[in-house]
Order: structure tokens, then C-alpha cells, then sequence
């Protein structure tokens, strides 16, 4: 038996990059062999191990055939008999197809390292088609790799397309494809994941409420970039800039979903896109069965980002039920979250990346003015019931009208 590291911790390693998960490939062994010296079977799809001691993935050796639609369409064959190179014609990028022995010798018949250091993106073979998954990990490694200067190789851009224009990238479980999204959006250039999926028509089938965005102009006055879907990439590109959450690029990326409904004799304004845009989002959570947390604040971001732009005008009373839709007595941490990506869009504008952004502060402290409302002397007034409800209410109006004025 003979044991590779393979895939992810090869190439990062190539590359200079910290490797944290070790694949590993194994070939001449069988299953009884692998059981009998201890490795643990996991996962009922291929014949994969955990390591006794270091819980490390090894697999065997395996060619795999596509069988039918989508991810449980597959036949594999796992035998001592199939090589190093067997296994790795069947992977996706050349520089996941790289292997490495316990002496650091590289096996790279697909020419990995060729493609390294070109900073190329390339399939390894036709294979790649076999898994439309690796559409969006494609996107992925483009963005993860792009201060890198890795670009996607134009004939893998070709199948990418031909891909999504077949029909396949449907049959991927929302598991799978919120997998890569997630991990997308949480690398540092999130738009470049966006771009790639828009340049080989994917996002027309992942996301067709995001692609709509592309070509609709909006205001020059508040926005330079004037197209939306530019602005939408450059809002999740200050997002990842200032090391924000998941839940907050995920609500930067669907923010200005509306601006896709509007007819186009209303162009460049979009009046009620805050509003028009839920019914999108909802729609784009449910198909990747978004988190919790990811799908709230992207349909609250959608409502309210307008009135975080113009916290500093709005009325009392208005203020008061902007910070009661976000339950900021108990849910402060979403609320900072909701100011975060109004920032983000305001600065995801051609040249006022770097623009001050005083409403983050003002609501801040409008909702620091809510909360010192204490509730106990209005239980001791006798107060109870929707009637204190409505006492609180009262009293935190009164509040945040002293703060208003006093700002
Ligand atoms: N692989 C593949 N097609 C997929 C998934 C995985 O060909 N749809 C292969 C690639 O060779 C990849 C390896 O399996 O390098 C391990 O996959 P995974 O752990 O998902 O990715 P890594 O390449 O290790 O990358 P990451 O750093 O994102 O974990």
C-alpha cells in the first residue's frame, strides 16, 4: 500500500499558503486492509477512512463514473489496482490533482505546477463535468486566489458555461451549493466569486435576482458607479474590506434586490425597491436554505437600509420603530450587524469607499437612548399588560426625542 497527500494540502503548500485539512489517497490497499489496521469507514458513498490517531481523511484510490443527474448520480470504482494517476484524472483543477509522497516527491501528471505558476484555473479533464458542483468551486478558488493573480483558463470558463446552460447546476442540494457560497463570500475578494459566476451564466441559474441587477442604472448623484449590479460587488467587496460576518455579506450581496422589478420608465429611480425586494430575497434564502440569522438580516438590510442613510433626519417616532422592527433590546448584536451593512453600501460606491459614515454612531446612540428606559417604576405605577407595553413605548419616544435633541 502506498500513502499520498493529495488535493488542498498539496497545492497551499506549493503555494506558501497554511495548510490545515490533509487529504490523503491510498492506493493498493482494500477495504480488509485498511479495517485491519485500524482506520475507521466513514461516509457510505466511497471507500473513505479516518486516521486511528490523527482522524486525517484517506480514500482509496477510486475512478468514478457519472451515472445519472446530479450528485447521487455516481458509479465509482475502488480497487488495489487503480493508480495514482487514475485517481487523479477525476479531480477538478490541475492544482488540486497534485500529489505528494512522504518524501515530498510530487506526482503531477496533469501538470498542476505548471498551471501554479501561471496562476491558471484549469480542469483536469472532461471529468470536471461529472460534479456541476465544482462550477461554484471554481468561482471559489477564483476569489480565494485572486490577489494571487489566478484567473480562470478560458476553456474551463467554456465547460463552466456549458454547464450551466445544460440544466445541471438545478440538480445541486441547497446544502451543497450554500457550502461553497458561504465559504465564498467569506473570502477576501467575495465579488470575484460573483463575477465568475456571472461570466459563464451561472449566476443566471443560481441567482437570476442578483444577475438582473447588472445593466439597471440608478441615480448618478448617489451613485458614481451608477450600475446596481457594480454596486452590489463593490458593497460585498467593502464588506470582506472590513472583515465583516456571513450574515452581513450575505445581506450586502441581496440588499438591492429590487432594483431588478423596477419598470424600466422609472429608471434611475427606484421607488420602494426596499419593499419590492422582499419577496426576491425570501425566495433566494429559501432555495440554499440560508441560516437563520444570514436570512433576517438580509430581508431586515433590505427594508431599512434607507433609513439607516437617513438616521440622522428621521423623526423620533419613526427611529423608535425602525429600533422596535429590530428588536434591539434583546437582539443588539443584529442591529450593529444592520448598521454595519448600511456602511458597507453607503462606501460600495465609486469613489466614497472612504467616506465617513456618522449615521453608524447616531443609531448607535439612538438605541443606547431606547434602552435606558428602565421598566421597573412603570411596573411600580401600576402598569401592566399591552398598557405597559405601550408605557415603555411611550417612554422611549420620549428618549429618543431628548436625544435627537440634545445630537
Ligand atoms: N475534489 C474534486 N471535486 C469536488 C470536490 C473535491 O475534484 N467536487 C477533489 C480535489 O482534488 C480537491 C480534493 O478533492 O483538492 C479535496 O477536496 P476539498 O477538501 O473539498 O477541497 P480542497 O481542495 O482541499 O480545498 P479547500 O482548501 O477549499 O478545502
Amino acid at each position: 500500500m502506498r500513502i499520498y497527500k493529495v488535493g488542498g494540502a498539496v497545492r497551499d503548500r506549493l503555494l506558501g499558503k497554511p495548510v490545515t485539512d490533509i487529504d490523503w489517497v491510498v492506493v493498493g490497499a482494500t477495504t480488509e486492509e485498511m479495517l485491519a489496521k485500524g482506520f475507521r469507514p466513514v461516509g457510505a458513498d466511497f471507500p473513505v477512512f479516518l486516521h486511528p490517531k490523527s482522524g486525517e481523511e484517506y480514500a482509496l484510490a477510486r475512478t468514478e463514473r457519472k451515472s445519472g443527474r446530479g450528485y447521487g448520480g455516481f458509479t465509482f470504482h475502488a480497487s488495489p489496482e487503480v493508480t495514482l494517476e487514475e485517481d487523479l484524472i477525476r479531480r477538478d483543477l490541475t492544482i488540486n490533482a497534485m500529489a505528494e509522497d512522504d518524501q515530498q516527491n510530487l506526482t503531477d501528471p496533469y501538470h498542476g505546477q505548471r498551471d501554479l505558476e501561471a496562476r491558471l484555473l484549469r480542469h483536469v479533464s472532461p471529468a470536471f463535468a461529472e460534479d456541476p458542483l465544482r462550477v461554484l468551486r471554481v468561482a471559489r478558488f477564483a476569489a480565494r486566489y485572486a490577489a494571487l493573480g489566478f484567473t480562470v483558463a478560458p476553456e474551463t470558463l467554456e465547460l463552466m458555461r456549458q454547464l450551466s446552460e445544460s440544466g445541471e447546476l438545478e440538480a445541486l442540494t441547497p446544502e451543497r451549493s450554500w457550502k461553497e457560497i458561504s465559504r465564498a463570500l467569506m473570502e477576501d475578494q467575495p465579488q470575484v466569486f460573483i463575477e465568475v459566476l456571472r461570466a459563464c451564466g451561472a449566476l443566471k441559474v443560481l441567482m437570476p435576482e442578483v444577475d438582473a441587477l447588472f445593466g439597471v442604472p440608478q441615480p448618478p448623484a448617489h451613485h458614481p458607479e451608477i450600475d446596481t449590479g457594480a454596486h452590489t460587488l463593490s458593497v460585498l467587496q467593502q464588506a470582506a474590506l472590513h472583515k465583516q460576518p456571513l450574515t452581513v455579506r450575505w445581506a450586502c450581496l441581496l440588499h438591492d434586490l429590487g432594483k431588478g422589478l423596477t419598470p424600466e420608465e422609472e429608471w434611475p429611480r427606484h421607488i420602494a425597491h426596499e419593499f419590492k425586494g422582499l419577496k426576491l430575497i425570501k425566495a433566494v434564502n429559501e432555495r440554499f436554505k440560508a441560516p437563520r440569522d444570514c436570512q433576517e438580516l438580509a430581508m431586515l438590510v433590505s427594508e431599512y437600509h434607507t433609513h439607516g442613510h437617513r438616521a440622522l433626519e428621521l423623526k423620533p417616532s419613526t427611529l423608535l420603530e425602525l429600533l422596535q422592527s429590530f428588536d434591539v433590546y434583546r437582539r443588539p448584536q443584529r442591529f450593529e450587524e444592520f448598521i454595519a451593512a448600511c456602511e458597507m453600501d453607503a462606501r460600495g460606491r465609486e469613489g466614497l469607499e472612504q467616506r465617513s459614515y456618522p449615521q453608524a454612531d447616531y443609531l448607535r446612540g439612538a438605541a443606547t437612548a431606547a434602552r435606558t428606559v428602565a421598566v421597573q417604576p412603570l411596573l411600580e405605577k401600576g402598569f401592566k399588560g399591552p398598557e405597559l407595553g405601550e408605557a415603555i413605548k411611550r417612554e422611549r419616544l420620549k428618549a429618543l426625542k431628548a436625544y435627537k435633541e440634545n445630537t
